[in-house]
Order: C-alpha cells, then sequence, then structure tokens
C-alpha cells in the first residue's frame, strides 16, 4: 500500500511517515521547502514529490498541514484524487476540515482523524485517536481504520466533528492557555529556580504541565487558539470563574470558601471516579523525579 502524506516534512507529518514505514508502508512525502523535505527524505528513507504527483501515485492520502493552510491544500489537490482512494485528515481541529473536504472533494472517501499525541510520542501504543466519521462510507472506513490501529495498540474513540472540537476547547485549548499563563505569571513573580529547589509535589506537577505546553511550537499553539471554535466562550468562563474565585479571597470569605471547595471535590469524584487514582499516580510519577 502507497500512502502519500502531504505536509510529510512537518512534525506529525516526519512521525507518520516513521511509523507507516515501520509498519511496512511505502510512503511518499511533500512539503513547501525543498531543503526541508530533502533532509526529511535523508532521515526517513522514503520518496518526495510534489503534492499533485503524491496525489497521483498513492492508494492513501495523509493530509498532514496547518490548519490555516488547509483548505488551499485540499483545493489544489482534489482534482486529481480518484474514486478509490481514501483521504484522512489529522488535523486537530476537525469541523471545518471536514466541512472542507465535503465541500471540495467529490470522488474518494474522506475520514476526520485526531492523534491525541505529539510528535515526541515514542509509539503509537496506548495513545488516543478520535475518528470523526459523517456518513455510511465514513463509518465503514472508520471501523477499518479503528481495527488497524487497535491492533498495534492505540485507543481509538468515535464522535462527531462538533462533539470532537467541543471536547479539544477544553482537553487542548484551555489546559494551554492555563499553562501559557501561569508562565507569564510565574516569570513575572520571578525567582523560579528558588522555588523549584524548595517546592512540593503539587508545584513541580504544575510546572512541570507548564513546561510541557510553553515548549510546544508556538505557531501550533496559536493555531489552536484561534481556531476552536468555542475556544472564546470557554476562555471567558474560565475568567468568570477565576474572577469569582479570587473574590472569595480578596475578601477573606473562608466559609464560603471551604463550602465551594467540597462542592467541588464531592461533584469531581462523582463526575469522574477515577481522578483520585490519576493523581495519585501523578504525584508518584514526580515523586520519583
Ligand atoms: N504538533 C502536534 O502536537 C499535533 C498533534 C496532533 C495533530 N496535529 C496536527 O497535525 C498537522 C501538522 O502539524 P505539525 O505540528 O506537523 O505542523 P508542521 O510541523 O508545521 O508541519 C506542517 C507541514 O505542512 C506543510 N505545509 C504547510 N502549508 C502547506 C501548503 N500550502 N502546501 C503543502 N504543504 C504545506 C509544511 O511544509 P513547510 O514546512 O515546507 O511549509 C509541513 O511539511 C496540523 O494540522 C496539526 O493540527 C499536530
Amino acid at each position: 500500500m502507497k500512502i502519500a502524506i502531504i505536509g510529510g516534512s512537518g512534525k506529525m507529518g516526519r512521525w507518520f511517515a516513521n511509523f507507516l514505514v515501520k509498519d511496512g508502508k511505502e510512503v511518499i512525502i511533500t512539503g513547501r521547502n525543498r531543503g526541508k523535505l530533502l533532509e526529511a527524505k535523508q532521515q526517513l528513507g522514503v520518496e518526495v514529490a510534489t503534492n499533485m504527483e503524491a496525489v497521483k501515485r498513492a492508494d492513501v492520502i495523509l493530509l498532514s498541514v496547518p490548519v490555516e493552510s488547509f483548505e488551499e491544500v485540499i483545493k489544489q489537490i482534489c482534482p486529481y484524487i480518484r474514486p478509490e482512494q481514501t483521504i484522512i485528515d489529522i488535523t486537530s481541529i476537525k469541523e471545518s476540515p471536514v466541512e472542507i473536504m465535503h465541500k471540495h472533494i467529490k470522488r474518494g472517501i474522506t475520514l476526520g482523524v485526531h492523534p491525541m499525541f505529539g510528535p515526541g510520542a515514542r509509539d503509537i501504543t496506548h495513545q488516543n485517536f478520535v475518528l470523526t466519521p459523517t456518513n455510511k462510507d465514513e463509518t465503514a472506513l472508520a471501523q477499518k481504520v479503528r481495527e488497524y490501529l487497535e491492533t498495534r495498540g492505540a485507543r481509538v474513540t468515535v464522535m462527531t466533528p462538533h462533539q470532537h472540537d467541543e471536547m479539544m476547547s477544553v482537553i487542548l485549548g484551555l489546559s494551554h492557555f492555563i499553562a501559557i499563563v501561569s508562565a507569564d505569571t510565574l516569570l513575572n513573580l520571578g525567582k523560579l529556580k528558588l522555588m523549584r529547589a524548595i517546592s512540593g509535589s503539587t508545584y513541580k506537577v504544575w510546572l512541570t504541565l507548564v513546561e510541557s505546553v510553553i515548549s510546544e511550537d508556538p505557531e501550533f499553539c496559536a493555531s489552536l487558539q484561534m481556531n476552536l471554535p468555542s475556544g472564546v466562550k470557554v476562555n471567558q468562563l474560565f475568567q468568570s470563574r477565576l474572577e469569582a474565585w479570587a473574590d472569595l479571597v480578596k475578601n477573606k470569605d473562608k466559609r464560603k470558601f471551604i463550602r465551594r471547595m467540597n462542592t467541588l471535590r464531592n461533584r469531581l469524584e462523582k463526575d469522574d471516579p477515577d481522578l483520585p487514582r490519576a493523581y495519585q499516580n501523578m504525584y508518584k510519577l514526580i515523586e520519583e523525579l
């Protein structure tokens, strides 16, 4: 099977090229910058081509380009897509890329897929994938993709593109937002080195999360913040909660603070019974660092 990775010279494109080659697939990669593309060819031992040539020669087309370039790339390749081809996109946002594929691709079956890991992932085992089929043909394709991924140890969840984007506004959007604002706050306060030296587990867990987000590609983080459909709404909710809690502290309203914190704990344990175990494991990990 021949797989064309459009944007294969990028971070996720290289990850999938490496994975697919090891899995016995023939891979052709594309990219705009010729130097970067040739470097990836050397590193991965795969073929390189233009977007058009790669599409013409492939059985499966994997789209690994930024959300901002997505429609331009789809418009460019859609005249060359054949009915028997499969087109899978791995953008981190699903509603608009899936709509764009439906709008322009009239031959071939498309599927929205979101790998829930970054280019630093060691392998596919235990990694989460979200698949977002929207009709009968895509559901049949999603079933095949699910079997392929689960056989190799990945975990697969199927949902609509809308459900996916709503959840990503929190899972990626809010968690990144909090980490970036946290880094900004910490650096304003200073004395980071000394604070780390004397800190306990809670600070270390927090700092680990902050550092892991800050080391991500700013272009990718900005793209998420600007394109997640409910990102602004979620950030505003966070801002209003932040103000409410800050007011309790400012007004020294200890009784209300305790009552609200107890309510939160009970609700969290009810909504996500695995949570206490998850954070105990996290603390154990950090203590071992
Ligand atoms: N990074 C993550 O953690 C992560 C995780 C899951 C999913 N994703 C998704 O994966 C996709 C790729 O992300 P990435 O982090 O790999 O980005 P990246 O490193 O910037 O790679 C993007 C690739 O797309 C190419 N490209 C951009 N515009 C193009 C165009 N108009 N025509 C042809 N090629 C074009 C780039 O080529 P040049 O560099 O030569 O311009 C590069 O090869 C994104 O949609 C992202 O949302 C990312």
